[in-house]
């Protein structure tokens, strides 16, 4: 991990409250350390207050559009005006529940970048697929689909996340030899373009993350760092698992 910096991030989902968010940030403000960043993505409601409280902040995610009538989406350059950084896009809920494609999501990737948001593209594999064998045919298709549209270079200033669905919120994490051998597939598969954009690419692992797990995934050479979905939701976990990045 010495390479890059670590970075430990929290998706709330649509959980949380101005409480939490209060709790949370005194807790991540008193262990601040330019070592490690630290991101909390809240919902939508809660994004001012996260931004208030001094804690660098994402949105779950954007429109892939500008301006104009889309009843309920959110811009990712008002977001940026707001104060907001990073921005999730793909995650498996998304594509999932709400049907995003692929190209949709390398859009939405697209336009939190011109914005001036840092993406963060989230890729994983289903049970079915892991089964079958196709965990790398997947996440490269997924990061595919961003490379084709905008080019390899869009990648150097994005975050990638690689969260097999069937660890998300399950309690069934992949080992740390498992998920070392998919971000190393990752990295691998950018370094055949572009190798120096490759070594500095931040690449995060969820999915059933938490204080007991995360040191050892954290201690593989191509895991950056974490996005944790339920253990960020509770301080004294959260700390834990940002203490051992
Ligand atoms: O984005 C984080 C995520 O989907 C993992 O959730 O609850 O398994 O840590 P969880």
């Amino acid at each position: 991990m010495a390479i890059r910096k670590a970075m430990v991030a929290g998706n709330w989902k649509m959980n949380g409250s101005i409480e939490l968010v209060k709790d949370m940030s005194d807790a991540i403000n008193s262990i601040k350390s330019p070592e490690i960043d630290v991101i909390l993505f809240p919902p939508f409601p809660l994004v001012s207050a996260m931004i208030a409280s001094g804690v660098i902040t994402g949105a779950q995610t954007v429109s892939e559009n500008t301006p104009g009538a889309f009843t309920g989406e959110v811009d990712a350059q008002l977001l940026k005006d707001l104060g907001v950084n990073y921005a999730l896009v793909g995650h498996s809920e998304r594509r999932s529940i709400y049907n995003e494609s692929s190209d949709v999501i390398a859009d939405k990737f697209a336009r939190a970048q011109s914005a001036g948001l840092i993406p963060v593209l989230c890729v994983g594999e289903s049970e079915a697929e892991q089964e079958s064998g196709q965990t790398e045919h997947v996440v490269a298709a997924q990061i595919d689909a961003v490379i084709k549209k905008l080019g390899v270079a869009a990648l150097k200033d994005s975050v990638i996340a690689y969260e097999p669905v069937w660890a998300i919120g399950t309690g069934k994490t992949a080992s740390p030899e498992q998920a070392q051998a998919v971000h190393k597939f990752i990295r691998d598969k950018i370094a055949s373009l572009d190798s120096d954009l490759a070594q500095g690419l931040t690449i995060l692992y969820g999915g059933s993350v938490n204080e007991k797990n995360s040191e050892l995934l954290f201690a593989q050479p191509d895991i950056d760092g974490g996005l944790i979905g339920g253990a960020s939701l509770k301080a004294a976990s959260f700390v834990a698992i940002c203490n051992s990045a």
